[in-house]
C-alpha cells in the first residue's frame, strides 16, 4: 500500500517548478487494448451489496464524526480519537473521494467544509513526505477529479471544491523540500515549524547511510534532475532483473539493499511503472517506466513466482532478504501484484502476464478463505510509516506468509517445528503474522480481477470477504481490527481504525458491485491509496 500519481504530481511539479516540469517530450501513441470486460448493457452489477457497501461507510462515518472528528483516526474501542498523521483529519481527506464515488453528499459537504478550513501547512508532529503524497494529496487532487468529471452527484459550494485543488498545491509546496537533496530523491520528513528536512537513515551490514525507500521515491514521477535515473537505472545491478530493492542512498542515488520482490518499501514503485503508463503512454519517459515494468514482471515470473512444497495450485511471490537471497515468504502488501499485473497484462496484451495476475490474485484469495475468520493475515514488520524512521536490516522479521520450498524447507528454521509444519501441509503455507490490520491488497486484486474478467466468482470472493469483516469481530465494534485471523471473533481487537479503511478498503468492495462503467479503469487510474484520477490519454 503504501504510493504523488502523475496527476498529484503535476500539482507537485508546477509548484516546484524549475526542475520537474520542464522536460515533458512526447511521442507518437503507443498502441493499447481496453482493461476492463465488455459488460453488456445493464450487467454487472448487484445493487443490493452495493448498497451494504455504501451502508459500512455511514456507519464507520458516524462513528468517527461523533468521537473522533476532526482528529486523523478514530479508536473504536474507547470512543476518542488520535492525531497519528499530522492532526489534519486524515480519515477525512483519504475518504472523501469514497463519499464522493457513492453519493453521499451530505457527508461530502461536511468533509468539504473541513478541509476548506484546515491549515495544511502547520503541524505539531513531524511530517512524513509518503503519507502526504498519498493520502492527502492524492485523497485532495482525486475528490476534486471526481466531484468534476459530471459523472457523479455536485450540489455542492463550487468554492469548497476549489479549495480541493488551491489545498492540495499549499501543501505540495510546503512539502517540495524534500527534494533538495544531493540527488533529488525525496528525503522522507520534514518539520513545519522550523522548516528543517529530516534525513532517514538505514544500517546495513552495521554501515549507516541516509536514505530514502524505493516506493516512496517510486510514488513519484521524478523528472527532478537525474533523480529517475536512479531508479530506472539501478546500480548496482539488482539480483534479478528489474527487482530493485527497498531503499536507496539519497546522497549517492546507489541502491543499498538487494531485497527486492512486490513488497512494502518496493511495492507502490513497480505499481506506480504500469500505471503511469497507463496514465499518460504518449509520454516518453512514463514509456521508460513501462519498459521497466516489463523487465520487473518477466524476472518476477521467471525467479519469484513460486509454488509451496506439493501445492502447484498455489503461486506466491517471494521477497528477498537483503542479499538478494530468496526467502519463500509474502507479505499482505505485495498482493496488490496480482490486479497490477492483470491491468498491464490486459493494456499491453500480454496473456502469459494476465495469467500470472490471476493466479497470484487466487492465491491470495486463499490467504483468507482459509482462516477461521475469513481475513487474512497482514505484515507486523512495517508500522504505520513503513518509511518513516530508521530501518535495521539483517534479521528476519515475520511477514504475512511463508511456505516450504521445493525441498520441502523454511527461509527461518523457526518456522521448521510441528505447528508450521501442520499448518503449511494443510494450507500450502504458514501463518507469520496472524493480525488483520484492514489491509486492502487482496480486495484490491480481486476488484481488478472481476472487472478484467468479468467473472463473478470474484465477486463472489468480495462479497465473502466483507462479510467476514462485519462478522468476525464483535458485534459491539464492526470493524475493529484483530489480532488473530484464525481466532473466534479475531482474538482481541485493535483500537484503530486506519484512514484506509475509508479510502481503500470500502472502495474497492463497493466498486465490485456497483455498475462496472462507474470509476471504469478505462477511464480511471488508481493512487495506491486507491484514489482514482482522470486518465490523460484514454485507450
Ligand atoms: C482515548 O481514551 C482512552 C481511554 O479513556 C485513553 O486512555 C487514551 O489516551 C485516549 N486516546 C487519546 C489519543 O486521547
Ligand atoms: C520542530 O521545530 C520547532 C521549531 O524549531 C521545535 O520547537 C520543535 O521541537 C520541532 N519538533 C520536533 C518534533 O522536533
Ligand atoms: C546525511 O546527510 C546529512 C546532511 O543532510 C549529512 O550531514 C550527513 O553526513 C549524512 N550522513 C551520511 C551517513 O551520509
Ligand atoms: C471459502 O470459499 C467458499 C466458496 O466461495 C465459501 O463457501 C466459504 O464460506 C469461504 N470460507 C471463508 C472462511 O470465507
Ligand atoms: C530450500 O531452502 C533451503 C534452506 O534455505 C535451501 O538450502 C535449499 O537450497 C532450498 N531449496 C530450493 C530448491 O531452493
Ligand atoms: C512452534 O513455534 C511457535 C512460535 O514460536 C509456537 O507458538 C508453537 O507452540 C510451536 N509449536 C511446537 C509444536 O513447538
Amino acid at each position: 500500500m503504501v504510493r504523488v500519481i502523475p496527476h498529484a504530481l503535476l500539482a507537485l511539479s508546477s509548484v516546484i517548478g524549475t526542475t520537474s516540469a520542464a522536460s515533458h517530450a512526447r511521442a507518437s501513441s503507443q498502441s493499447c487494448n481496453k482493461v476492463q470486460y465488455h459488460f453488456p448493457a445493464g450487467t454487472g452489477k448487484n445493487d443490493p451489496r452495493a448498497e451494504a457497501v455504501k451502508q459500512a461507510y455511514v456507519r464507520e462515518w458516524n462513528e468517527y464524526y461523533k468521537y473522533a472528528f476532526p482528529q486523523d483516526d478514530l479508536e473504536p474501542l474507547t470512543h476518542n480519537g488520535t492525531d497519528d498523521l499530522f492532526g489534519w483529519g486524515a480519515s477525512v481527506v483519504d475518504g472523501i473521494d469514497t463519499a464522493v464515488v457513492m453519493g453521499l453528499t451530505d457527508i461530502v459537504e461536511k468533509q468539504l467544509k473541513h478541509i476548506a478550513a484546515t491549515d495544511f501547512t502547520k503541524s505539531a508532529t513531524i511530517v512524513n513526505f509518503f503519507d502526504i503524497n498519498i493520502r492527502y494529496i492524492g485523497g485532495l487532487l482525486s475528490a476534486y477529479d471526481l466531484i468534476k468529471s459530471g459523472e457523479f452527484p455536485n450540489p455542492y459550494d463550487q468554492d469548497l471544491v476549489e479549495m480541493l485543488l488551491t489545498q492540495a498545491t499549499r501543501l505540495a509546496k510546503a512539502i517540495s523540500p524534500v527534494f533538495e537533496t544531493a540527488t533529488g530523491l525525496p528525503a522522507a520528513t520534514m518539520n513545519f515549524t522550523s522548516g528543517e528536512v529530516i534525513q532517514s537513515t538505514t544500517s546495513v551490514h552495521g554501515k549507516s547511510y541516509n536514505s530514502t525507500n524505493t516506493a516512496q521515491a517510486g510514488t513519484l514521477i521524478l523528472r527532478a534532475q537525474k533523480a529517475e535515473e536512479y531508479l530506472l537505472k539501478p546500480s548496482p545491478a539488482p539480483a534479478f532483473p528489474g527487482l530493485v530493492g527497498t531503499e536507496l542512498d539519497t546522497s549517492t542515488g546507489q541502491f543499498i539493499t538487494f531485497d527486492g520482490g512486490w513488497e512494502a518499501g518496493v511495492d507502490s514503485f513497480i505499481e506506480y511503472l504500469i500505471k503511469g503508463y497507463v496514465y499518460d503512454r504518449d509520454d516518453t519517459y512514463m514509456q521508460s517506466m513501462k519498459d521497466f515494468w516489463l523487465v520487473t514482471a518477466e524476472s518476477t515470473q521467471e525467479h519469484i513466482a513460486l509454488s509451496p512444497y506439493h501445492h502447484p495450485e498455489l503461486t506466491f511471490l517471494s521477497q528477498l532478504d537483503e542479499d538478494g537471497n530468496i526467502m519463500w515468504t509474502m507479505d499482505d502488501y505485495a498482493c496488490f501484484a496480482g490486479g497490477n499485473l492483470l491491468l498491464g497484462g490486459h493494456y499491453l496484451d500480454r496473456p502469459e502476464i494476465t495469467a500470472l495476475g490471476i493466479k497470484v490474485a487466487d492465491s491470495c484469495h486463499r490467504w483468507y478463505n482459509a482462516t477461521l475468520t475469513g481475513l487474512g493475515p497482514s505484515s507486523k514488520d512495517h508500522s504505520l510509516y513503513p518509511c518513516y524512521s530508521t530501518v535495521q536490516h539483517g534479521a528476519h522479521q515475520a511477514t504475512g506468509i511463508g511456505w516450504y520450498n521445493a525441498s520441502n524447507q523454511p527461509y527461518d528454521p523457526e518456522y521448521n517445528n510441528a505447528t508450521y509444519r501442520a499448518q503449511g501441509a494443510k494450507l500450502g503455507y504458514f501463518i507469520e503474522d496472524p493480525s488483520y490490520r484492514s489491509y486492502p491488497e487482496p480486495l484490491e486484486s480481486i476488484f481488478y480481477a472481476y472487472r478484467v474478467t468479468g467473472d463473478t466468482r470474484w465477486q463472489q470472493y468480495n462479497w465473502e470477504i466483507f462479510n467476514a469483516l462485519d462478522t468476525a469481530r464483535s458485534k459491539a465494534v464492526p470493524y475493529a481490527e484483530i489480532s488473530d485471523v484464525n481466532k473466534p471473533y479475531g482474538g482481541t481487537l485493535i483500537n484503530y481504525v486506519s484512514s484506509f479503511y475509508f479510502a481503500e478498503v470500502l472502495k474497492y468492495l463497493y466498486l465490485t458491485f456497483a455498475e462496472p462503467d462507474v470509476v471504469s479503469l478505462d477511464k480511471y487510474v488508481f493512487n495506491t491509496e486507491c484514489h482514482p484520477f482522470t486518465i490523460k490519454t484514454p485507450c
